[in-house]
């Protein structure tokens, strides 16, 4: 099978087809019994050796709508603190059958050797590895911007072109930041993140996109703004500016949010440091899509599920269980 680990893989046409099918899933969602039955039978690993609150139950969610069975393990509770390798916790699942594993781990590239060990059979999908990418975030962000500033039925087969996005604050630590401004690229996008200079990677002129250091500048100029995570977690000391002066600097309040034109949209990935780089008034305003990202994450993440373990049937019946 494919496997999906980095959004660098992903072609024009192969983004479009994740995001239309996506909203196929979405559709199915309204409708009055939500599951399909594609993929019963299947068997989906969650395998986070990192905390999630978001990845990990929408790739529970996605993969139960499509009525495959799910197997959560997080490394905590499991024999991973007994000091068992990856390669061991690996062959452990393709024992039990795994069709799919979704991994997150702090070693940026663990889902790289994952699906190129041989240990395992079935796809390794990314769910966020260390400070590399996290594809499927940056996929549900897409299908966010697609749908709100493109359309939702006008969206089919549409890509991003001259969408302009501003991605915001803590670039040097974030797998978040990397997937989008390659994906959004890849759709036509023009991206643009800005950062304290201390926390912007050292290859970011590799990167497809503008850098900026003034938050204020290239607010008016942006049609969407992902307000980046301060990750104290991965953080020296050193690397970063007082709180009061991150917020003062790159804090999104609502002063700078009305910088912006008309309609444009407030993201975040969450989870949320509220009153560091984005207020709570901000964060719960009627431009904010944070919610809305976190309900398109099934959907993306059912288009991936369903695109990789490939099931034989069209992914969505057009019949309406009532007409059937
Ligand atoms: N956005 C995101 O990846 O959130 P979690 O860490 O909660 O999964």
């Amino acid at each position: 099978p494919g496997h999906l680990i980095s959004a660098a893989d992903l072609t024009r046409d192969d983004a479009v087809l994740i995001l239309d099918t996506a909203e196929e899933m979405a559709r199915v969602a309204d409708r009055p019994i939500k599951k399909l039955p594609t993929l019963r039978g299947r068997t989906v690993v969650n395998l986070f050796f990192e905390d999630s609150t978001r990845t990990r139950t929408s790739f529970e969610v996605a993969a139960k709508r499509l009525s495959a069975d799910v197997i959560n393990f997080s490394a905590k509770g499991s024999s991973v603190s007994k000091g068992e390798s990856l390669k061991d916790t690996a062959l452990t699942l393709e024992a039990m059958g795994a069709d799919a594993v979704v991994i997150r781990h702090s070693a940026s590239g663990a889902p790289y050797r994952l699906a190129t060990s041989g240990w395992i059979d079935g796809a390794v999908v990314n769910a966020g590895d260390g400070t590399h990418e996290h594809p499927t975030q940056a996929l549900l962000d897409a299908f966010t911007l697609r749908r709100r500033l493109v359309g939702a039925d006008a969206g089919l087969g549409k890509d991003l072109d001259g969408v302009r996005v501003t991605i915001v604050g803590d670039v040097l630590h974030s797998r978040v930041a990397r997937s989008n401004v390659l994906l959004l690229h890849t759709l036509g996008a023009h991206v643009t993140v800005v950062a304290p200079p201390t926390l912007v990677p050292v290859g970011v002129g590799a990167w497809p996109c503008t850098v900026s250091y003034d938050l204020d500048e290239a607010l008016p100029e942006t049609d969407a703004v992902m307000m980046l995570r301060v990750q104290r977690e991965r953080m020296n000391a050193a690397f970063f500016p007082t709180e009061r002066e991150y917020s003062r600097r790159y804090g999104l309040d609502t002063d700078r949010m009305n910088r912006m034109p008309d309609g444009a949209l407030v993201m975040h990935p969450g989870p949320m440091n509220r009153g560091m780089e984005i207020t709570a008034e901000v964060a719960d305003s009627p431009r904010a899509t944070i919610v809305e990202q976190v309900a398109n994450g099934v959907s993306i993440r059912m288009a991936v599920l369903y695109l990789l373990l490939g099931g034989n049937e069209p992914a969505v019946s057009h019949h309406r269980p009532e007409e059937s």
